[in-house]
C-alpha cells in the first residue's frame, strides 16, 4: 500500500512521553506521521508502533517562521493524505516574572501554541489536507486553568490552546472537530526530576485523588477524541488529571 493509499494523523512531539504514547496507541489503526527534533528517538517510536508505513518528520518547532513552508514541503513530497492532528510538542519553562525576557516568552509561546495553529492553518489549506481533515486534539495542560508558582508563561502558552479550540470549533464545524486535553502531572522526561524526589512525589500523590498519571492515560483520551465515538463532542477542553482539578482540599 503505497502513502496515498491510506490516511495519516500528524503527531507532534512523537519521540518522547505522552506523544510517543499517543503514537504508540494511535498506530493500532492508523498511521503516523511521527515528528520531533530527535531522529533517533523517532526511529524507536516507529519500532514500538503497530504495523508499517509510520513515517518520520523533522522539525524545529519555535523556528515558526519556516514552519508552514516547510510542513507544506514535506506534506507535497511525501504524499501523506492527513486526516487527524495531534500537537503534542511542547516545553516546560519554569521563571520568575521578573526573569521573563523576549527571547524567552517567544521560545515557550512558538513551541506550545504558535507551532499548533500555524500547522492546523496549513492543514486546513484544500491542497494540503482540508478535503481530508477531520479531527484535532491539542496537548494543553492543567497548568491552563489551575496556578502553579513560576509557571506563567508556560500557563498562558497553553490557555492559547484552549481559547483557540473553542473558536476554531465553531469555524471548522461540521467537517472538522477540534478538542484539547488539559494533563495533570503525568511520569515522563519532561517531567523527570520531580518525579524522582521523594517527597515531590508524596506532595503529588496528596493533590492527584486518583494518583499521578502515566502516558497511556492521555494517550487513550485522544485516541477516544479522534474517534467517531466522540462524533458530538468539539471545543472542549477535557481535564485529564487525575482528579487534580476538583480536589481544593486542605493537605
Ligand atoms: N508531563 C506532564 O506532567 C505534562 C502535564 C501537562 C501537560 N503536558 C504536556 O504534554 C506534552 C508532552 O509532554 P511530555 O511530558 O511528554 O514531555 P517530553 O517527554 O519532554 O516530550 C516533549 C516532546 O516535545 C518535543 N519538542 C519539545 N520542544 C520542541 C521543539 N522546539 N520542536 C519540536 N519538538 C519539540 C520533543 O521532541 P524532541 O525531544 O525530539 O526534541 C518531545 O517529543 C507537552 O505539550 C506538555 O506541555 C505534560
Amino acid at each position: 500500500m503505497s502513502q496515498a493509499d491510506s490516511f495519516y494523523t500528524l503527531v507532534t512531539g512523537a519521540s518522547s512521553g505522552i506523544g510517543r504514547a499517543i503514537a504508540v496507541r494511535l498506530s493500532q489503526s492508523r498511521k503516523i506521521i511521527l515528528h520531533g527534533r530527535n531522529k533517533t528517538k523517532l526511529e524507536e517510536t516507529r519500532r514500538l508502533c503497530h504495523g508499517e508505513g509510520h513515517v518520520i518528520w523533522t522539525c524545529d518547532l519555535a523556528q515558526v517562521e519556516n514552519l508552514q513552508a516547510d510542513f507544506e514541503s514535506f506534506v507535497v513530497q511525501s504524499g501523506c493524505r492527513i486526516e487527524s492532528f495531534v500537537h503534542c510538542a511542547g516545553m516546560v519553562y519554569l521563571t520568575a516574572i521578573k526573569t521573563i525576557d523576549l527571547p524567552s516568552y517567544r521560545r515557550i509561546l512558538d513551541t506550545n501554541s504558535t507551532s499548533a495553529i500555524l500547522l492546523l492553518g496549513s492543514l486546513m489549506k484544500r491542497r494540503i489536507a482540508g478535503a481530508s481533515m477531520k479531527s484535532v486534539v491539542f496537548v494543553s495542560s492543567i497548568a491552563a486553568t489551575q496556578a502553579t508558582r513560576g509557571k506563567s508563561l508556560y500557563g498562558a502558552s497553553k490557555g492559547i490552546l484552549n481559547s483557540f479550540v473553542r473558536a476554531s470549533a465553531v469555524e471548522l464545524a461540521p467537517n472538522v472537530r477540534i478538542n484539547s486535553v488539559c494533563p495533570a502531572a503525568v511520569h515522563t522526561e519532561m517531567a523527570d526530576d520531580v518525579f524522582h524526589d521523594p517527597e515531590a512525589v508524596a506532595a503529588m500523590n496528596r493533590r492527584h485523588p486518583l494518583g499521578t498519571g502515566k502516558p497511556d492515560d492521555v494517550a487513550g483520551v485522544v485516541a477516544f477524541l479522534l474517534s467517531e465515538d466522540a462524533r458530538w463532542i468539539t471545543g472542549s477542553q477535557v481535564m485529564v488529571d487525575g482528579g487534580a482539578s476538583c480536589d481544593l482540599t486542605f493537605k
